[in-house]
């Protein structure tokens, strides 16, 4: 029997050992992290992060063959298989900051690794990590524990946050990277036969470890970079009178570039898109390729401009100042079914409209007052550093902002709304209601798309849409940058 275990128990080691779990039940699956409160959530009814289909995954194989525990090293030193799911965020100092990714957290959990190992070890990568961190890896593996044989293997996660479950149930392939070596073609063979129980073969890809490594992060890059030309796009839309919907359609239908990510919007937010192709630019740089490093780089500067565009519509919309104003924030989550606002829109947006002097009202079903205000006083890149290996500093409350419960209360005495995720509820609400409880014109900034403009219009609201023919009083207002 194999047994495995998972140092990081995050948005990924959790979800992608409980689908393992479930799915080979004669496996025994440990996932192990050094935050005391996130093992006790995962070992309670209030699992620590949301996930549609989630808790029915774990409350099957809980107690059977899914473990949670703090006891890293006990779990580790049993184990055959060890995953690592740990954070590797983007370096806030030093050489590289701002870009490399940090590998300090994995680094520690190599070294762990090494000296509690009393057996061979097949040592996987979940995390996203630079290509050749593998190499780095090894070497600490080996330089650290002489006589125990490490093989490690590159196997990136590619599951979407808000559908974890769905695409672990389904995957669209899994990556498998090893050495060319007999040891490391065996390692592979037996991470195969695991995922070999619900995936089938055709689907299981097994190449090279730069190459795995690589993927993760050229996929990412090549996914926001889809959002940024949509985006990029919207803007030339609202500046010509084209509907980016309809033109998303139009060059979707094309089958060399399919329908999907092709919907613009404020921005695109998560852990992983900036953070990865950042990675990705570093990598570039070091290998000298300005040239492509600058390619990338672009995809971000967008989606920066698409979210100052977004404040600066907002402001300039109304009267070019939005000072003493409450506007109502219907959304914080960066999408719609998770409560995750790690790199959310919904941070540069809020932030552009405090220092515009606004009062907001934030509304998201998914996420606590604690976290918004959290994410609202942290500098850039410091969320990805885990808060437990951090001096702690409790969230600064900030006068100009209210965290309520409900978007109608959101709404009440509201000049504007922006809706900044894209939550089915949004587009059910009372719109009348809305509009007769707040103040006049009432406007609401869509930057999802998620409401019938026209409706909205007629019930008396001047509305702007991202990409979509401008509302007249829109345009007659001042150019937005
Ligand atoms: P996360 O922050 O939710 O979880 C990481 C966990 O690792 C934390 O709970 C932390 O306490 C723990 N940890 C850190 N150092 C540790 C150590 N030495 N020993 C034990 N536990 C330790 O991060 P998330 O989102 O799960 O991401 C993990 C990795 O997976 C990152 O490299 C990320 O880029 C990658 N990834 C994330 C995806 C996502 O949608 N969130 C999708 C695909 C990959």
């Amino acid at each position: 029997m194999v047994k495995i275990c998972c140092i990081g128990a995050g948005y990924v080691g959790g979800p992608t050992m409980a689908v393992i779990a479930l799915k080979c039940p004669e496996i025994e699956v440990v996932v192990v992290d050094i935050a005391a409160p996130r093992i006790n959530a995962w070992n309670s009814e209030h699992l620590p992060i949301y996930e549609p289909g989630l808790d029915d995954v774990v409350n099957q194989c809980r107690g059977r063959n899914l473990f949670f525990s703090t006891d890293v090293e006990k779990h580790v030193a049993e184990a055959d298989i060890v995953f690592v799911s740990v954070n590797t965020p983007t370096k806030t100092q030093g050489l590289g900051a701002g870009k490399a990714a940090d590998l300090t957290y994995w680094e520690s959990a190599a070294r762990m690794i090494a000296d509690v190992s009393k057996s061979d070890k097949i040592v996987v990568e979940k995390s996203t990590v630079p290509v050749k961190t593998a190499e780095a890896i090894e070497r600490i593996l080996t330089h650290n524990r002489k006589g125990i044989n490490f093989d490690i293997l590159s196997n990136p996660e590619f599951l979407a946050e808000g559908t974890a479950i769905a695409d672990l149930f389904n995957p669209d392939r899994v990556l498998i990277g090893g050495r060319e070596t007999p040891g490391g073609q065996k390692a592979i063979k037996t991470l195969k036969d695991v995922y070999a129980h619900w995936v089938p073969d055709e689907r299981i890809l097994c190449t090279n470890l730069w190459s795995a490594e690589l993927s993760k992060l050229a996929a990412n890059a090549f996914l926001a970079q889809r959002i940024s030309s949509v985006n990029a796009m919207s803007a030339l839309c609202e500046a010509t009178g084209a509907d980016v919907s309809q033109v998303s359609h139009a060059i979707g239908t094309d089958t060399r570039i399919g329908p999907k990510f092709l919907n613009a919007s404020v921005g695109f937010g998560g852990s992983c898109f900036q953070k990865d192709i950042l990675n990705l630019v570093y990598i570039c740089e070091c290998n000298g390729l300005p040239e492509v490093a600058n390619y990338w780089k672009q995809v971000i500067k967008v989606n920066d401009y698409q979210k100052t565009r977004f404040v600066n519509r907002v402001v300039s919309s109304m009267f070019n100042t939005v000072s003493g104003k409450k506007i109502a924030i219907l959304g914080f989550a960066f999408k719609k079914d998770t409560g995750d606002t790690r790199e959310t829109p919904a941070i540069d947006v809020c932030k552009g409209l405090l220092g515009d002097k606004a009062n907001l009202s934030i509304y998201d079903s998914q996420v606590t007052e604690e976290q918004i205000l959290k994410d609202l006083s942290m500098k850039k890149f410091d969320w990805d550093h885990p808060a437990h290996l951090q001096p702690s500093s409790p969230p600064t409350s900030n006068k100009q902002v209210s965290v309520v419960s409900d978007a109608y209360e959101a709404i009440k005495d509201a000049h504007g709304i922006c809706i900044l995720t894209e939550w089915d509820e949004f587009k059910k609400l009372d719109y009348q209601k809305v509009y007769d409880n707040m103040q006049k014109p009432a406007f609401v900034f869509d930057g999802r798309n998620v409401v019938d403009a026209n409706n909205l219009r007629e019930i008396g609201f001047i509305v702007y849409s991202i990409g979509k023919p401008l509302d007249p009083w829109l345009k007659d207002m001042p150019a937005v940058a």
